[in-house]
């Protein structure tokens, strides 16, 4: 009987702590890594129809507070990737570590496309209508717009039989208006946030931009605060469970999601600052808060609404 399962979707999770689509996920060792490093659900890399090699280095720079990154969604390709998963499939279910298919597209066919494709190998999808710098109609300009964030969720839902949820952008006027509307296209759940910004840094010696593509999204601890008031606006606004993601490292950090609404949390950049063991140091965390104030999950999640 452990306090950290829980059941979202329909899907049973040995915990609430994932990892976030990212680098870590762009290959089946790194998945596996994670896994056993304790993750309740790893998620890959965003996934598209062809091949694409991303933008140019450098992809990710450090700043104060976290990383900027414009990565440009690099990635074999979704035929090519389904190999990366078949690797790992077998080994997750052994280690009761489910699957999250991250994937992307420009418009809702190439979104159904890449869905149809792997929605055999993935415990549920998570749609990137939300990257701040992929430019030629990927990400965020489909995020940011209510009808088109409505029209890849149907498309997605109409074929998939696993669970399907939206990761939205914080770079809108009006994130529940977003929110509101992946619900009414049927979406299971959302993630929320993505990074932020975009932002850029620039290297006053060589007076020129550090990033390979001038500017990139921020990731890590200075937005958290942003994701946290995200989670609070979508929960007061849907029905449907939230995944918390955006400068978590502790315990306390996952929480502080749960109770502005998220019912469970991702991990991306934190990896960089606490090491692979984050996964099974933040379950260690949230439990121990848990049981010195005798609470469930359940009676944190939200609670800050009440
Ligand atoms: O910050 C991000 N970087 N968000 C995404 O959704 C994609 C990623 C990339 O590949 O550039």
């Amino acid at each position: 009987n452990n306090i950290l399962n829980l059941n979202l979707f329909g899907i049973n999770f040995k915990n609430p702590v994932f990892l976030a689509a990212g680098v870590m996920g762009e290959t089946g060792s790194a998945m596996r890594r994670i896994a056993k490093n304790g993750a309740g659900a790893v998620c890959t890399k965003s996934i598209g129809i062809e091949k694409k090699p991303g933008h140019n280095n450098p992809t990710m720079v450090e700043v104060e507070g976290g990383f900027l990154n414009a990565m440009g969604l690099p990635n074999p390709g979704i035929d090519e990737y389904i190999e990366e998963i078949e690797y790992v499939r077998k080994q997750m279910h052994e280690l009761d570590v489910k699957i999250i298919g991250s994937i992307y597209g420009k418009n809702e066919k190439e979104f159904a496309e890449v869905a149809e494709k792997i929605v055999d190998y993935v415990d549920l999808i998570e749609l990137n209508i939300s990257c701040p710098h992929a430019g030629g109609g990927y990400g965020s300009s489909i995020g940011q717009d209510c009808n088109l964030s409505h029209k890849v969720v149907s498309s997605v839902k109409n074929l998939s039989d696993v669970p399907v949820v939206a990761k939205l952008t914080p770079n809108v006027t009006d994130i529940k208006e977003i929110a509101v509307s992946v619900e009414d296209a049927g979406a299971d759940g959302i993630t929320a946030i993505n990074t932020l910004g975009p932002g850029m840094v620039i290297d006053i010696d060589a007076k020129k931009p550090i990033l390979g593509n001038i500017y990139g999204g921020m990731s890590g601890k200075a937005v958290k605060p942003i994701a946290i008031k995200n989670v609070y606006d979508i929960y007061s606004a849907v029905d449907i469970p939230i995944i918390g993601v955006g400068g978590i490292t502790t315990g306390r950090d996952a929480i502080e999601f749960m109770m502005a609404g998220a019912s469970a949390v991702q991990v991306g950049t934190g990896v960089y600052y606490r090491g692979y063991d984050i996964f099974n140091k933040i379950n260690d965390e949230i439990k121990e808060y848990l049981l010195k104030n005798e609470l469930s999950m359940n009676d944190i999640i939200g609670c800050v609404h009440k």
